[in-house]
C-alpha cells in the first residue's frame, strides 16, 4: 500500500491582506508563481474589507505518487472555478485532472487553460500553485467508514511534486475571494479602447489588396469594425511558422499605413513553433526543447533569453510598421486527440519538462509577445488559445476551434472565476438567425470577433461557407448585413461601459463579466445559473442560444423559428430588473418567459442604474463616439463612472461621473473632457 505521510505546514503566513500562504515540503522551482511576469497589484487590496482570520486550514500528505493538498468543504458549499471549464460550471461532486488540451471531448478537466484555483460559496478561494496536471477531487470522494452525512474535502493530488505552496484567498464573500486573487495576480489588463470595438478575421489566404478592399468595403457599408486580422497565410511559412510577410503582402508598411487611415488595427495570426526557414531559428535553437512540433523548434519561453530573441523580431519586423498586436494560436497541446505539440517528456535548457511546460507556454508565449509593447510602453489586445494560472493581467482573450453555442456561452460566465478572458466568437453558421444569435453572444463577451478564417466573403452575404468560398450570396443578404450592422452599433455603444468595467478589474480586480452567483452568491436561484452573466455594474445579459448549432447537443434548448421568434426563460436575481428594450419592470428572485425577437439579445438593467451609451460609430477612433445618451433606470440612484483615457501606457486616467437627480429631474456630469452628454432618457418614460 503507498504511504500517505502528513507533511506539517508552519502556520500560514499572510503575504497580502487577506492572502495566506500553505507551504508544504520543498516546493518545485518551475510553478505560475515562481516564473510569473507581473507583480501582485498590491495597492489594490486596501480597497477589499478586512477578510478576517484564514477561513479554512488545508493540510498535505506525501507519498512516492507526489503531493495530496486536502482541503475542508461544508455541507452545501458549491465550488467554482478551475479555469475555463466549457462543460461544467458547478465544480463540487467532479473530478478534474487539470490538462492543457485543446480538444476538450470530455468533460475530465482538460481545457485551453486550465487553472489549479476554485472559490466557494463560504466565501475563499483555494490555489494550488503547480505545473503539474494536478487532479482535483471536488469533494467526491469518502473516505472508509465515514459516516453519509459528514463533510468531505477537496483533494488536489500534485505528481511529482515533494513539497507545493497552497494560498487562500479570503473574502469575506466569493466576489471578493476572486477580487483577492486577480490582485494576486496582477489585477486586469486595461485594453485599449479599440481592442473593445469590433473585430474580422479575413480568409487565410487574403492578400494585401483583398485586405484593403475588405476595409473600404466595411466603411462603405457602414459595419463597424476597429481591428482587422491575418489569418496564416500573411507569412511565408505558417505550420510551422516563419514570421515572415508572404509573397501576399508585398509592401506591409504601406497597407498598415492605408489601415490606419481608415482607423483600423492589424492583428497578426501565428502560433510559436518556429520553422527552419525563419530568420530566428538558429538564435533560438539553443533555447528549445528536444522535441518538435510541425517541424519547428518549441522556444523555451521561461528562459528570458528566448523571449527576447523571439519579442525583438516581432518588434522591428511587425510592430514597428503598425500592428497592433497578435492571436497567439496553438499553444495548448493536442497530442491526445491531433497528434501535434511536444510531448511531456520533452527537456527543456530551463529545466521544465514538457508536462510543466504545456501549463506555462501559453503564459510565457503572452509574455514574450507582449514584451516589445511593454517597452514601447503601448497597450495591445489580441488572442491566446492557451492560458492559465495567474493570467489576470494578460491582455488576451481566449477562443477556441470548439462551436457549441451553449458552451462558448457559459465560457463567457465562467471566465470570471479563473482570470481569464474568453469570446465565443463567431464563425459560419447554418442559416442567418444562427448568425445574428452568435453575433450577439461575441458583441457581449470581451472581445467581439467574427473569425472568418475559411470565408472568403463576410458571413452576412452568404451563411453557408462552400457558397460563400463559390460567391454565391444569399438573395436576401442585404436585409442579413443590416440585422448585423445594428448588433454590431449595439457593440459600440457599450464601449465606454465595458472600457469603466476594465478598468474596475485592472485596479479592483473584479472581472467585467461574472456569473449571477459571483455578485449574488447567497441567493440559491443565481448558483447554477450559467447561460447569463453579468457584465460591468448591473447590466444582465440572457444570449439566446441556438438549438442544433454546429456542435450543440442539449436536447433542453427551445427550437429557434425560422423568423427568429421564440421566447426564453430568464432568471433573475434579487433586487428590481427593467428590460432594456421596452423598459419594463420585473421583481428578481424569479424566473421569467421573456420575448426575444431576433436583433434583440436579452439584457436587464438593474433599476436605479445609469447607463451611459456611446453614439455608434465605425470605430472608436471618431470622436463622435464620446457622444453619450444616458439611460436612467428607474430612479437613476446609482451614478455611473466612465474614465477619459489618454491611450498611454500606463494610461492617464480620469473618472467622469454621471448622475441623475429624480427629484429635480435633471443630470449631471462632472470631470468630462471627451465624453458629451447629449440626451437623458428616462426609461420607463414618465409622463
Ligand atoms: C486554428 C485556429 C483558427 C484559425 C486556424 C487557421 O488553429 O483556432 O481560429 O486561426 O487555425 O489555420
Amino acid at each position: 500500500m503507498v504511504a500517505l505521510t502528513p507533511v506539517r505546514a508552519a502556520s500560514p503566513k499572510e503575504v497580502y491582506p487577506g492572502v495566506w500562504r500553505f507551504t508544504f515540503g520543498t516546493p518545485e522551482k518551475i510553478t505560475p508563481v515562481a516564473t510569473r511576469h507581473y507583480p501582485p497589484a498590491a495597492a489594490g487590496f486596501a480597497g477589499l474589507p478586512d477578510a478576517g482570520r484564514c477561513p479554512i486550514d488545508v493540510t498535505a500528505t506525501i507519498s512516492e505518487r507526489g503531493i495530496l493538498v486536502h482541503a475542508p468543504l461544508a455541507n452545501g458549499e458549491m465550488l467554482y472555478g478551475l479555469g475555463l471549464q466549457l462543460q461544467s460550471f458547478q465544480q463540487r461532486g467532479l473530478k478534474k485532472r487539470l490538462r492543457v488540451n485543446a480538444d476538450p471531448a470530455r468533460d475530465t478537466g482538460d481545457s485551453h487553460a486550465p487553472v489549479p484555483f476554485y472559490v466557494t460559496t463560504r466565501g475563499y478561494g483555494v490555489f494550488v500553485d503547480t505545473a503539474r496536471y494536478a487532479t482535483f477531487y471536488m469533494g467526491n470522494k469518502r473516505r472508509k467508514g465515514a459516516p453519509p452525512n459528514a463533510p468531505t474535502e477537496v483533494l488536489a493530488e500534485v505528481p511529482e511534486a515533494a513539497g507545493v505552496d497552497v494560498y487562500v484567498f479570503g473574502g469575506p464573500t466569493l466576489r471578493q475571494a476572486v477580487q483577492r486573487y486577480n490582485l494576486f495576480s496582477g489585477g486586469g489588463p486595461l485594453p485599449p479602447r479599440w481592442g473593445l470595438g469590433c473585430w474580422y478575421r479575413g480568409e487565410k489566404d487574403y492578400s494585401q489588396s483583398n485586405v484593403l478592399s475588405l476595409a473600404a468595403e466595411f466603411r462603405e457599408q457602414r459595419m463597424p469594425c476597429d481591428v482587422l486580422g491575418l489569418e496564416p497565410g500573411w507569412q511565408t511559412h505558417a505550420y510551422s511558422c516563419s514570421y515572415v510577410w508572404s509573397s501576399r503582402f508585398p509592401d506591409p508598411g504601406t497597407m498598415l499605413h492605408e489601415l490606419a487611415a481608415l482607423h483600423f488595427r492589424l492583428n497578426l495570426w501565428e502560433h510559436a513553433f518556429v520553422n527552419p526557414a525563419s530568420p530566428i531559428y538558429s538564435a533560438l535553437k539553443p533555447y528549445s526543447g528536444d522535441y518538435e512540433v510541425w517541424g519547428g523548434l518549441v522556444p523555451d519561453f521561461l528562459d528570458p533569453q528566448a523571449r527576447s530573441i523571439f519579442a525583438d523580431f516581432h518588434d522591428r519586423e511587425h510592430i514597428a510598421l503598425g500592428v497592433s498586436g497578435y492571436k497567439a494560436d496553438e499553444c495548448d497541446n493536442s497530442d491526445f486527440t491531433g497528434n501535434w505539440s511536444f510531448p511531456e517528456i520533452s527537456r527543456f535548457p530551463s529545466g521544465a519538462d514538457g508536462e510543466q511546460m504545456h501549463s506555462l507556454f501559453g503564459l510565457r508565449y503572452q509574455d514574450a509577445l507582449t514584451q516589445s509593447f511593454e517597452k514601447r510602453k503601448q497597450r495591445t489586445y489580441g488572442l491566446v488559445r492557451s492560458s492559465g494560472a495567474l493570467a489576470a493581467p494578460y491582455p488576451y482573450v481566449l477562443y477556441s476551434d470548439l462551436y457549441d453555442h451553449r458552451q462558448f456561452v457559459r465560457g463567457v460566465a465562467q471566465e470570471g472565476f479563473s482570470g481569464l478572458l474568453w469570446t465565443p466568437e463567431v464563425r459560419d453558421s447554418s442559416n442567418s438567425v444562427e448568425l445574428i444569435r452568435r453575433l450577439e453572444s461575441t458583441v457581449f463577451s470581451p472581445l467581439a470577433i467574427i473569425n472568418a478564417w475559411y470565408l472568403r466573403n463576410p458571413p452576412w452575404k452568404q451563411v453557408n461557407r462552400r457558397d460563400n468560398n463559390a460567391g454565391k450570396f444569399a438573395p436576401d443578404w442585404e436585409k442579413t448585413e443590416a440585422q448585423c450592422r445594428s448588433i454590431l452599433e449595439l457593440r459600440m455603444k457599450f464601449v465606454p461601459l465595458l472600457h469603466a468595467a476594465f478598468v474596475r478589474y485592472n485596479r479592483e480586480g473584479l472581472p467585467p463579466f461574472r456569473a449571477l452567483v459571483m455578485d449574488y452568491p447567497g441567493d440559491s436561484g443565481s448558483r447554477t445559473v450559467d447561460d447569463e452573466y453579468i457584465m460591468g455594474d448591473g447590466v444582465l445579459v440572457a444570449p439566446v442560444i441556438v438549438a442544433g448549432a454546429p456542435g450543440s447537443h442539449d436536447p433542453e434548448l427551445p427550437p429557434v423559428a425560422a423568423d427568429g421568434e421564440t421566447t426564453r426563460s430568464v432568471y433573475l436575481p434579487p433586487g428590481e430588473w427593467q428590460d432594456f428594450w421596452t423598459g419594463e419592470k420585473h421583481r428578481g428572485q424569479q424566473r421569467i418567459e421573456v420575448r426575444v425577437p431576433l436583433e434583440r439579445i436579452p439584457l436587464f438593467v438593474k433599476s436605479g442604474v445609469v447607463l451611459p451609451l456611446a453614439e455608434p460609430t465605425l470605430d472608436t477612433d471618431d470622436p463622435q463616439s464620446r457622444k453619450l445618451t444616458v439611460m436612467v433606470f428607474g430612479d437613476g440612484r446609482e451614478a455611473a463612472t466612465l474614465f477619459e483615457d489618454d491611450g498611454a501606457s500606463p494610461p492617464t486616467l480620469s473618472p467622469v461621473t454621471i448622475s441623475w437627480h429624480a427629484a429635480e429631474k435633471t443630470g449631471t456630469v462632472s470631470g468630462a473632457a471627451t465624453y458629451q452628454v447629449e440626451k437623458w432618457v428616462q426609461i420607463p418614460a414618465t409622463p
